[in-house]
């Protein structure tokens, strides 16, 4: 799967007019008559239904601390490889998931087709096992046999709901040629036709059997959102649903936010909303696109669907399973700020760091349960991403799904043409695409919104600790900044810290102080810190502080040798010092660290600087001598006063390396 690109009518809806009543109310409604079920397929198949619940996934969220709140959910199947029909280990073949769905008593069961040639071309976490040229194993080895199953008697009165091959169609309108997101690989899937034609012979094989509803993937608004992008994206649609032997009613409907993490609606925040007579539109986050969350994209698209010749009957699916955005980091109410970035910051819901973000994105929360006919022209919300399920590995995993290493899965990757060159904002440790990954699973569930019941997995908790006050900056050297803070506090316990350098987490701490090392000299760097409790709860981010990095260290000698001498008398003496670097390479900037006997305070000093003048103490170069070539030297002396006895320190360091003393 893949973001955007700069990402992201049912065979014979013959009931206009119960479709329009059917589409303006809310869940559990009225259902269609049994007749025109079986003569023309329901309008919404999910008003009424009783949706199929995965065991496969469900005896996986189960297992996760509070999980069992939420694992009798519907979520898809995805069929993301021809083995899938037959059954992998730990996942049962399609007959077994029909099979136990008449068990279950449902009447619903939703996969997703995704085994196209040359899968994800944008992307490399989700590549398939189909070269881009391998049309016919594609027609003959998944959907042919799918289509099989599908069409046994003996499932008859199961709708089907299938989700046809996610990101796909999108990738050629947006990453096919010609903009900053454009990938070889899309360009040649544009070029061979194997996305429409695959799509179009999928509708086509599906759509022929009366109990299926094929929905085609439309993306996200945070990738077709444009206007330079909407129409030709249905254009795209409609391309691929007359190939192949598809028309027009072959299709039900249209995914979008498939494995996506854009909030469902935006409560706080309006397309049309202007900052100081500023349009929203403006603003950095919206970037000029028309919408700012999917159901009011899906709405918009569904009508220029229409509009190039699908069917009105159609209906929109969202997918909800990623996109809550609770948690304490979610604004309640719109921003006050006056600029419109900081407006549009401060106000969205979607706390991504850009719109293009999508793999296994860091506080996501479980979003709307799945619900029928929640709005006009949504068929459904959906768990099409069953939650827990990993987008990509966030380091490179060898593995025989065909599944590459895409570097939008690793959080210190800074970006590309697609994200607008920004950080990824993943989870760290994530394992293969499709596989079980923990971490995000807790975080889904404590992030919900709404809420669940239970889950936080801290028995319920989901109050946030208090936010750490007093971040104040302990010290500086060249390469790193200490920080300390006070203790916050919470309902369950404190648990620990999460320490951020600019938009980035680098680092949690247990205690109350932290020290964030590997920076660069004369570098400013803002800091902020959030509270962590014992259910995964965070805290709003503290006050940030900014501190400067020391202007650069020197380098360690491999070897140095500092000679002293001394003259003494009742109570004060000169030392002469004489470093040599004896290593072969030369070094910068030498500082020697020593310490003075009990009683020596230094009072002058020639061809160096010491700080303090008693104790352990510091004595740095000055500019002609302050470097020591390979075998070079460095003299430097002192004057001062000592309490009765002279003796010179103990041991002499030059930038950490301990010198023979003599
Ligand atoms: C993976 C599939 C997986 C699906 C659902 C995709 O990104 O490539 O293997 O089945 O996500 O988790």
């Amino acid at each position: 799967m893949t973001s955007r690109g700069p990402r992201g009518g049912r065979a014979a809806r013959r009931v206009a007019a119960l479709s329009a009543l059917l589409l303006a109310a809310g869940t559990a409604l009225v259902s269609v008559p049994q007749s025109a079920a079986a003569a023309a397929r329901l309008d919404n198949p999910y008003v009424g239904a009783k949706p199929y619940v995965n065991p496969d996934w469900s005896a996986k969220a189960a297992a996760e601390p509070g999980g069992s709140a939420v694992s009798n959910q519907p979520t898809f199947v995805w069929m993301d490889r021809i083995a899938a029909i037959s059954g992998t280990t730990g996942a049962r073949s399609l007959k077994s998931h029909l099979d136990t769905a008449l068990t279950q008593g449902a009447n619903l069961v939703q996969l997703v087709i995704y085994d196209l040639p040359g899968r994800d071309c944008a992307a490399l976490a989700s590549n398939g096992e189909l070269g881009p040229d391998e049309l016919p194993r594609y027609q003959s080895d998944y959907i042919d046999p799918i289509a099989d199953i599908l069409d046994d008697p003996a499932y008859a009165n199961l709708r089907i709901v299938t989700l046809i091959e996610p990101d796909s169609l999108p990738n050629i309108v947006t990453n096919a040629g010609g903009t900053a997101g454009s990938t070889p690989q899309c360009a040649t899937m544009k070029q061979n036709g194997n996305y429409e034609k695959g799509v179009g012979y999928a509708l086509h094989k599906l759509g022929a059997i009366p109990n299926v509803y094929n929905y085609i993937d439309a993306a996200h608004h945070g990738w077709l959102g444009w206007d330079s992008n909407l129409v030709p994206a249905a254009q795209e649609f409609k391309k691929a649903a007359t190939s192949s032997g598809a028309t027009v009613n072959d299709v039900a409907g249209f995914i979008v936010n498939t494995a996506n993490n854009s909030a469902t609606v935006e409560p706080y925040l309006k397309v049309t909303d202007t900052v100081n007579g500023q349009t929203v539109r403006q603003s950095k986050w919206v970037d000029w696109n028309q919408y700012v969350d999917e159901q009011s994209y899906a709405q918009g698209l569904r009508s220029t669907l229409v509009a190039q010749g699908f069917d009105p009957g159609i209906g929109m699916l969202i997918d909800t399973a990623r996109n809550g955005w609770g948690g304490a980091a979610r604004p309640t109410g719109p921003s006050t700020a006056t600029s419109v970035d900081a407006y549009v910051d401060g106000s969205r819901i979607d706390r991504r760091i850009h719109a293009g973000n999508w793999c296994n994105q860091s506080g996501a929360g479980l979003g709307e349960r799945p619900t029928a006919a929640p709005a006009a022209g949504i068929d459904a919300y959906v768990w099409a991403k069953p939650p827990g399920e990993s987008d990509g590995a966030s380091q490179p995993e060898p593995n025989d799904e065909g599944k590459g290493f895409d570097r939008m899965c690793d959080p210190t990757y800074t970006g590309n043409g697609r994200n607008g060159n920004n950080l990824t904002g993943a989870l760290p440790n994530s394992p293969l695409a499709g596989h079980w990954f923990s971490a995000q699973f807790r975080q889904l569930l404590a992030n919900a919104y709404p809420a669940v019941s239970g889950g936080g997995g801290g028995g319920g908790d989901t109050q946030a600790p208090t936010v750490p006050a007093g971040l104040t900056v302990t010290g500086t050297t060249a390469s790193s900044v200490s920080l300390s803070w006070t203790a916050a506090t919470d309902n369950t316990a404190v648990t620990g810290y999460d320490v951020y350098r600019g938009a980035t987490k680098v680092g949690t701490a247990t205690g109350v102080s932290y020290t964030d090392s590997g920076l660069t000299a004369s570098t400013a760097y803002t800091y902020q810190v959030r509270a962590r409790d014992a259910a995964g709860n965070v805290s709003a981010a503290s006050a940030a502080v900014t501190a400067t990095t020391k202007a650069g260290g020197g380098t360690t000698p491999g070897a140095c040798t500092a000679k002293w001498t001394a003259n003494s008398w009742n109570t004060g003496f000169t030392a002469d010092v004489t470093l040599t670097n004896t290593s072969t390479t030369a070094v910068k900037n030498w500082k020697a660290s020593f310490t003075l006997p009990a009683g020596q305070t230094v009072t002058s000093v020639w061809n160096a600087v010491i700080t303090p003048s008693s104790g352990a103490v510091t004595a740095s170069g000055v500019d002609f001598n302050k470097d020591l070539a390979a075998g070079g030297s460095a003299s430097f002396g002192f004057q001062g006063t000592h309490g009765g006895t002279y003796a010179k320190p103990a041991s002499v360091t030059v930038n950490g390396a301990s010198c023979t003393l003599s």
